[in-house]
């Protein structure tokens, strides 16, 4: 897009991207991306209001995975699915607060879609007011006139309909792919003096993640808990233009995996949050439906590459709804080093350990 293309809403640059599918999936699909949208809006609305919205704070309650949660990863929850009960496409949903999907009480049976979401994305930033963010997964129902269950969600990323995260910062972005590349949209707001909605106006419908890249960003205080191949490149990098690479990086690490993808959607760099032997039942930190998935179609979709190691993000078939993934994704040149360095039979002993052990095999393509 160049400065004399004038300003496309929502509805309409979705309209006229989705040109040649099919005309109730595109439907469905804009609908449903609407929803969603429309529940980000109100999620930034309370997260800009932070202390006076009495969003931050502990809720009280913990969720699924043990985690405490935040009085705002409950409003975010409770804002996404009281917009997707009232799209009439979507059939169930599930989100990282809730151990089961929820089926829709009014379009479960004939609803085409399903969608999976992570309501509030580095939550551990929330009263530091760093940004935070939404990442969302719309998904084919494929059985219609069943209501949902379970295991309607377990298909692997490849299948991802569409996928997008919004980002709360100083700007407030969603980032979206409906396999078709990759489009940013700003939320404006400058009509709200005179009483209109904020609107979400596309920006960029040509994101490309650069091949090339200086910067990383690892939770580095893990380090001594990482496998070889990650010891491997992040020494590489540490060690700049004395080392092997004959060139200095830096590092960033937010904690708002939204933030670390839109910066990679930026300026390119890669993002590593890989297995570790801290909890070795753990697979990882990130869960794999509803942050890696959504997050590898995005980073793909833009020309870079998502793995978690040795295979594809995408091509890994869930098991569970909130099985845990290591993620390592960002400007495709370090990443298929990184690949090399794990097939590297010198570097990956103990990745094989753990994947020659059923209890640490990996879903492969
Ligand atoms: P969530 O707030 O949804 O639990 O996700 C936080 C995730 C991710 O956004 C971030 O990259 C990572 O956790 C940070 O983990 P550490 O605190 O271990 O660095
Ligand atoms: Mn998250
Ligand atoms: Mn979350």
């Amino acid at each position: 897009m160049d400065n004399t293309t004038p300003a496309s809403l929502l509805d309409e640059a979705l309209q006229r991207h989705l040109t040649g599918m099919e005309a109730a999936a595109a439907l469905a699909l804009r609908e449903t991306l609407g929803a969603i949208a429309q529940a980000c809006v109100r999620i930034g609305d309370v997260a800009s209001l932070g202390l006076l919205a009495e969003a931050h704070g502990m809720a009280g309650a913990s969720n699924v995975h043990g985690e405490a949660q935040q009085r705002l990863d409950v409003i975010a929850d409770d804002l996404m699915a009281g917009s997707l009960y009232e799209c009439r496409h979507v059939a169930a949903w599930a989100s990282e607060e809730h151990e089961q999907p929820h089926v829709s009480p009014a379009h479960g049976v004939q609803g085409s879609l399903l969608v999976v979401f992570d309501p509030l994305d580095g939550s551990s930033n929330i009263e530091a007011n760093i940004s935070i963010g939404t990442i969302f997964s719309v998904l084919p129902h494929r059985y219609r006139s069943v209501a949902p269950g379970a295991a309607d969600f377990m298909q692997p990323g490849h299948q991802q309909l569409a996928a997008g995260y919004v980002l709360y910062g100083p700007a407030t972005l969603m980032v979206l792919t409906c396999r078709r590349g990759v489009l940013v949209f700003a939320l404006d707001r400058r009509g709200a003096a005179q009483g209109d909605a904020p609107q979400w106006v596309l920006m960029n419908d040509e994101v490309r993640i650069p091949e090339h890249t200086r910067e990383f960003a690892i939770n580095a205080s893990n380090q001594r808990f990482w496998e070889k191949p990650i010891q491997r490149y992040v020494a590489e990098c540490v060690a700049g233009d004395t080392g092997p690479r004959m060139k200095d990086f830096n590092m960033r690490w937010v904690a708002s995996m939204v933030a670390e993808v839109h910066r990679i959607m930026t300026r390119g760099g890669v993002f590593l949050y890989p297995r570790d032997t801290r909890e070795p039942r753990k697979p990882g930190r990130l869960r794999l439906m509803y942050e890696a998935a959504p997050m590898a179609l995005l980073v793909e979709q833009a020309g870079g590459r998502a793995v978690n190691g040795t295979s594809e993000l995408l091509d890994l078939v869930p098991d569970t709804l909130h099985q845990r993934v290591p993620v390592i994704l960002g400007s495709r040149d370090e990443i298929d080093r990184i690949v090399g360095y794990h097939a590297d039979p010198s570097e990956n002993v103990s990745w094989q350990l753990f994947r020659t052990r059923s209890l640490f095999v990996q879903p492969q393509a």
